[in-house]
C-alpha cells in the first residue's frame, strides 16, 4: 500500500509574496499541480496534501483534482511538524509513505518510480533522492557511507564550513516505512538554527536509510525565490523545446520563444522568433507561426501562416493566412484558405472557406458563408450598449469599403454592398445594396471670402 503526502503549507517567505509559494505559476501550472502531475505514474491509495498558509487558496486551486485529502497544519513549524499532522489521518495505514516537497516541480515520473522500486527492493526504513549540485547553497547536505546508506543530513544553515563543501544535497523527496516514521515523529525537537521541526531529523533517526542519486540534477530544483522560479522556467522550456525539435519542429531563435507543455505541434511546423504558444493549443503540420505571435487555447490547421497576431480560444483551418496584426478571440472560427489580416479583429464569428477579411475590420457575433469578401473597414455594429446581436452574410457576398452592418441583420448570398453603406435591414440574395447619402453637386461653387460671410 502506498500513501502520498505533498508538503504545501509553507508561506515561502523568500518569495516575498502574498500568494502561497506552491501556487506560483510555472509555465501555466502552479508548482503544487506540477508536483501532483509528477505522481501520475503511481497509484496511491491515499493522496494527502498538507496545507496551512492561506489554505483556502490552495484547496480552491486543487479543486479539479479528485481524491485529495487536505490536512491542515495551522502553524507552520517546519517540514517535520507538517508530517506530524498526518498521524491522526494515517493511524490505521500500513505501507509506504511517499513525501514530496510542494516546491519541487520538475521531477520526472520515472525518477519517482526508481525511488519507489529501490525502497521496495531493499526494505529500507527510508529511501530518499539526492543529487550533486554545482551550487548547493540553501539545501540540506547528504553524507553517505560507501554503500549509499545515509550517515546524516545536515541543513545548510546548520552546516560547518567544511560540511558546506559537500555538494550532495537532499532533494526533499522521500519514501518512508510509515510505521517506523510514525513511531519517531512525536520525538522530533526544534533544537536547531531555525527553531523548526525538521523532517530531515526523522530521517536521521531511522535506519537503514538509502540514498538514490538523481543524474539530472535539474529535476530536483527546489523553488524558494523568484530567481529559482525563473531558472525552473528555463529548464522546463529547454525540455519542451528539445522535445519538439526532436519531433521535427523548427524553432528559429528558440530563446525568444515560449511553449507551454500542454501545446501540441505537428511535424514541419516552423515557429519564428518572439512567438508564445500557451494552453491547449495545437498547430497543424507545415504551419508557420510568427514572428511576434501569441496563440493560446487554439487549434491551428495545416499549412497556416500566422504573422504578428494574437489568437485565443479560436480555430483556424488549413491553408489560411492570418496577419499581420490580427486578433482572433473568443471562438473565432476561420475556415480553410481564408485571408485575415492587416488590423482585423474577429470575435465569436465563423468564416466559411475561402473568405477574406483583409483590412481594418471588426466582426463580432457574425456568421459568414464561403468566398465572402469583406471590404476594408467593414464593421459589424453588434452591441447596442445592453446586448450583443448576430449578423449573417451569405456565400460570395462582397461588402464595400466602410460598410457598417447594424445587427441584428442578415445579408443574403451573391450580394454586393456599396462602399460606405450602413445596412440596417435584411438584404435578400443576389442584389446590390446601397445605403448611403446621395452625392450632391453644386457647379461653379466657391467658398465665400471671410469678409463676405454674414453673421446672423
Ligand atoms: C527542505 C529540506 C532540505 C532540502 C530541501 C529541498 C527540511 C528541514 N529541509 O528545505 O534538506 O534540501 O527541502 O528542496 O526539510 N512546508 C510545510 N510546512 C512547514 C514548512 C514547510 O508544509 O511548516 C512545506 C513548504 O510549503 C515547501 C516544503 O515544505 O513546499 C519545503 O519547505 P522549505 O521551507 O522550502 O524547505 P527548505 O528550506 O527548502
Ligand atoms: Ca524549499
Amino acid at each position: 500500500m502506498l500513501a502520498v503526502a505533498v508538503l504545501a503549507a509553507g508561506r515561502g517567505t523568500r518569495m516575498k509574496s502574498d500568494l502561497p509559494k506552491v501556487l506560483h505559476q510555472l509555465g501555466g501550472r502552479s508548482l503544487v499541480e506540477r508536483v501532483l502531475d509528477s505522481l501520475s505514474v503511481v497509484q496511491p491509495s491515499r493522496n494527502l496534501v498538507i496545507v496551512g498558509y492561506r489554505s483556502e487558496l490552495v484547496k480552491e486551486a486543487l479543486q479539479p483534482w479528485s481524491g485529495i485529502e487536505f490536512v491542515e497544519q495551522v502553524q507552520q513549524l517546519g517540514t517535520g511538524h507538517a508530517v506530524q499532522q498526518l498521524l491522526p489521518y494515517l493511524q490505521d495505514f500500513q505501507g509506504s509513505l511517499l513525501v514530496l516537497n510542494g516546491d519541487v516541480p520538475l521531477l520526472r515520473p520515472q525518477t519517482i518510480n526508481l525511488l519507489l522500486k529501490t525502497h521496495e527492493q531493499h526494505g529500507n526504513a527510508v529511501t530518499l533522492l539526492a543529487a550533486h549540485l554545482p551550487n548547493p547553497k540553501g539545501y540540506g547536505r547528504v553524507f553517505c557511507n560507501d554503500d549509499n546508506t545515509l550517515k546524516e543530513i545536515v541543513e545548510d544553515r546548520d552546516c560547518t564550513p567544511a560540511q558546506k563543501q559537500n555538494h550532495r544535497i537532499n532533494a526533499g523527496v522521500y519514501c518512508f516505512d510509515w510505521a517506523k516514521l510514525a513511531a519517531i515523529l512525536p520525538k522530533l525537537s526544534s533544537n536547531n538554527d531555525q527553531q523548526e521541526y525538521y523532517l530531515t531529523d526523522a530521517v536521521n533517526y531511522l535506519d537503514p536509510v538509502m540514498v538514490v542519486d538523481v543524474e539530472d540534477h535539474e529535476e530536483i530544483l527546489g523553488i524558494n525565490d523568484r530567481k529559482q522560479l525563473a531558472a525552473a522556467y528555463d529548464i522546463l522550456q529547454t525540455r519542451i523545446k528539445d522535445n519538439w525539435m526532436a519531433a521535427g519542429v523548427t524553432l528559429i531563435d528558440p530563446d525568444s520563444i515560449t511553449i507551454d507543455d500542454t501545446v501540441e505541434l505537428q511535424p514541419d511546423v516552423v515557429i519564428e522568433p518572439q512567438t508564445h504558444l500557451r494552453g491547449k493549443t495545437v498547430i497543424g503540420a507545415g504551419s508557420r507561426i510568427g514572428p511576434g505571435s501569441l496563440i493560446e487555447n487554439s487549434q491551428i490547421g495545416e499549412q497556416v501562416t500566422v504573422l504578428y497576431s494574437v489568437v485565443s480560444q479560436s480555430v483556424v483551418q488549413s491553408n489560411s493566412q492570418i496577419g499581420p496584426y490580427t486578433h482572433l478571440r473568443k471562438h473565432a472560427h476561420v475556415g480553410a484558405k481564408c485571408r485575415v489580416g492587416n488590423f482585423v479583429e474577429i470575435k465569436n464569428s465563423t468564416l466559411g472557406d475561402r473568405t477574406n477579411v483583409a483590412h481594418l475590420s471588426y466582426l463580432g457575433d457574425a456568421t459568414l458563408g464561403e468566398k465572402v469578401n469583406i471590404g476594408a473597414g467593414t464593421i459589424t455594429a453588434n452591441y447596442d450598449g445592453y446586448k450583443k446581436y448576430p449578423t449573417q452574410i451569405g456565400d460570395r457576398t462582397k461588402t464595400g469599403a466602410n460598410t457598417v452592418l447594424v445587427a441584428p441583420v442578415s445579408v443574403g448570398a451573391d450580394v454586393t454592398i456599396g462602399a460606405g453603406s450602413v445596412i440596417t435591414k435584411e438584404v435578400p440574395d443576389d442584389c446590390l445594396a446601397l445605403a448611403r447619402a446621395k452625392q450632391t453637386l453644386f457647379p461653379g461653387w466657391r467658398p465665400g471670402k471671410p469678409h463676405e460671410t454674414k453673421e446672423s
